[in-house]
């Protein structure tokens, strides 16, 4: 006998900002997941969380004036408010920053160490903050981080080490003797070339900050956010404080992530749990981007889409139909408000709205809404019933797939044989003809049928939906309680009283986005910072004294700048805006106290000021009259 547990993670977010419709992605179709396997009899546990440390959270709780933690509650509770408002069944919710958590993470670490899997030594390279991701050397790309293409900064310090190389052969065996574990396909090998490149050790502690969870075997030092974070798929099921759950759930079905981070979850997590004794996940499946405009929306570029505008617009099903629908799981897909409208007018309103609204019309017209007692079968009947067996048996193998995408394609080609067996049974025709009673009691118990089961088949994906049309039906016992996998014809008991009610989703008419809607990306909202806040910026007026290319980076100059008195290099990215001569002479507003780094091996103080038009114009800023360097700007 299988196994009858199912148990499924989402990525646990950074609360660094509010989420965006990306992370709505991932969660709604988790849920789908969880909640198709709850309505075939399984045991779910689905998780969820918030990754609460690391040097991005520090500074951008710092930015904002408020502690770590301060900041992050905030946010979390809005993770928390998002996921009921898409009515997300997740069972637990790991915030990394709980007592729990701290304890498996230093438990495992600890065991690591022991076994003689994490040592001392010295780190030195690169750190890519947004990422929370470090970089030898190597790898970086004209000098930047090569997943995000933003700076890198220099890290020398004293850090603990996990022995990765060792596990790279047991790990590649596992990849090749298991072809599930990695999903989709083309992930998967990108992932054997990457580990036959090589695998170096990983730096698993930081000491420059300390917003994490301490080394438990030296002060001074904490956790890689990378370690903590992917961790708390253990902490959620009981890893220390329950066995009994461990036991029952580990290991997880499916680790669902978007496709930049299964390099995390198919190499370093399972290396943590190979080196713990642990085994393994049975798949890691990377599903694709919701671009906005073909870039990928994320926060930092502030393209992003902000999923509580959607849902107060169209309707929480709305958005989880069209998120589900519309992207092609596993692949890269497009945010419009076009293809939103045109799915919520074409699928919703029509294919299915219609269908629930006419079959209920005419039960009521035909039989006061009682559910008749069926006909025999013609062919024309029988061939309906074959449909949705048909369609079942589809539904339940792409689910299994978690080819979500086709799955509602195929529910929906379903909705449309429905809504031509209306046309072709005509049931209007037959109620006009007294001798055809028997014939139209069967189109019209049909009917009924195809909702209770177009009801089951939606419910993963549009659960309160699935639950209105199934009251509607007025059928007594709970959908939940039954097994869509054994969702068998016929099982519509005549003499239920059918109730009509509203459109289950209008129209929308306008074909322009709505004043209230997206049209362009929402731009975040950036934060009112107060006057002492706007102080600690030391921004002066620098004269530039030379300007030079930098060899092998065409985005790059190097100015060497006076700020009356004191003079300084700056490596600024004009050069595809400014020859190095125009520059030279000019006096430009210069961030002073940015902290020094070094870019392309240049050393850099500072950073020049310029406008950066939507058209990719970049001009300086300057005065319009002579003034003296080193002039404060305020
Ligand atoms: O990476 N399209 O957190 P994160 C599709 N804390 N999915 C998107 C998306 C988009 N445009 N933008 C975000 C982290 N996502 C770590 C995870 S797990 C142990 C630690 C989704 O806040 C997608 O699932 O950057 C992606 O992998 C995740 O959000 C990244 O969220
Ligand atoms: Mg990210």
């Amino acid at each position: 006998m299988g196994k009858n547990t199912f148990y499924i993670t989402t990525p646990i977010y950074y609360p660094s900002d509010k989420l965006h419709i990306g992370h709505a992605y991932t969660t709604v179709a988790a849920d789908a997941i969880a909640r198709y396997h709850r309505l075939n009899g399984k045991d779910v546990f689905f998780l969820t969380g918030s990754d609460e440390h690391g040097q991005k959270i520090e500074r951008v709780a710092k930015e904002r004036g408020k502690t770590p933690k301060e900041y992050v509650d905030g946010i979390v509770k809005g993770f928390q408010d998002l996921w009921q408002k898409l009515d997300i069944s997740y069972d637990d919710f790991v915030r990394t920053t709980e007592e729990r958590h701290y304890r498996v993470v230093q438990d495992i670490f600890r065991e690591i160490y022991e076994k003689g899997d994490i040592y001392k030594g010295e780190y030195k390279g690169w750190y890519c903050t947004p990422c929370e991701t470090f970089f030898p050397e190597t790898r970086l790309v004209d000098g930047n981080c090569p997943d995000c293409g933003r700076p890198v900064e220099v890290l020398q310090e004293e850090s603990y080490f996990f022995r990765m190389s060792k596990y790279a052969d047991r790990l590649l065996q596992h990849i090749e003797a298991n072809p599930e574990f990695i999903q989709p396909t083309s992930r998967r090998n990108e992932m054997v070339q990457f580990i036959k490149g090589g695998l170096e050790d990983l730096c698993v502690s930081r000491t420059t900050f300390d917003w994490g969870i301490p080394v438990p075997i030296e002060e001074g030092h904490v956790i890689y956010v990378w370690f903590d974070a992917l961790t708390n798929y253990l902490t959620g099921i009981g890893y220390l404080d329950d066995k009994e759950m461990f036991q029952k759930y580990w290991p997880a079905d499916v680790h669902l992530v978007g496709k930049e981070i299964v390099r995390f979850h198919s190499i370093i997590w399972p290396i943590i749990l190979m080196a713990a004794g642990l085994e393994l996940p049975k798949k890691v499946y990377g599903h694709g981007w919701l671009l906005f405009d073909s870039d990928k929306m994320s926060k930092s570029k502030g393209n992003v889409v902000d999923p509580v505008v959607l849902i107060d617009q169209f309707g929480v099903d709305a958005i989880r139909y069209f998120l589900l629908r519309e992207i092609s799981f596993g692949s890269d897909g497009n945010f419009s408000w076009e293809a939103l409208v045109g799915r919520i007018n074409a699928d919703l309103a029509n294919d299915l709205g219609n269908l629930v609204h006419r079959s209920s019309a005419m039960m009521k017209k035909y039989y006061k809404g009682v559910v008749p007692e069926p006909g025999p079968e013609r062919p024309l009947d029988a061939a309906l019933r074959e449909d949705a067996a048909n369609t079942r048996r589809k539904l339940v193998s792409l689910m299994e797939e978690l080819d979500l995408s086709t799955a509602l394609a195929t529910i929906w080609r379903f909705i449309g044989s429905v809504n031509k067996y209306i046309d072709e049974a005509a049931p209007w025709a037959l109620a006009r003809d007294e001798s055809k009673g028997d014939e139209l009691a069967r189109v019209m118990y049909n009917l009924a049928e195809s909702l209770r089961v177009i009801s089951l088949f939606i419910y993963p994906f549009i659960p309160s939906t699935a639950k209105e049309i199934w009251a509607r039906l007025g059928l007594d016992d709970e959908l939940t309680d039954h097994l869509l996998g054994q969702a068998r014809w016929g099982e519509m008991p005549p003499g239920t009283v059918i109730r009509p009610g509203s459109p289950l989703f209008p129209r929308i008419e306008d074909e322009k986005p709505p004043a209230k809607a997206p049209e362009a990306p929402q731009k975040e909202a950036i934060p009112e910072v107060a006057i002492d806040e706007f102080a600690r910026m030391d921004i002066r007026l620098a004269r530039v004294l030379e300007a030079d290319r930098i060899a092998g980076a065409d985005k790059l100059l190097k100015l060497k700048v006076d700020l009356g008195g004191e003079e300084r290099q700056i490596v600024a990215g004009l050069a595809q805006h400014y020859r190095p001569e125009e520059l030279v002479g000019k006096d430009v507003a210069l961030l002073a106290n940015l902290k020094p780094t070094t870019i392309r091996g240049e050393l850099s103080q500072g950073m020049v000021l310029a406008a950066a038009a939507k058209d990719g114009r970049v001009r300086i800023l300057t005065v319009d009259e002579e003034m003296p360097a080193g002039s404060k700007i305020r």
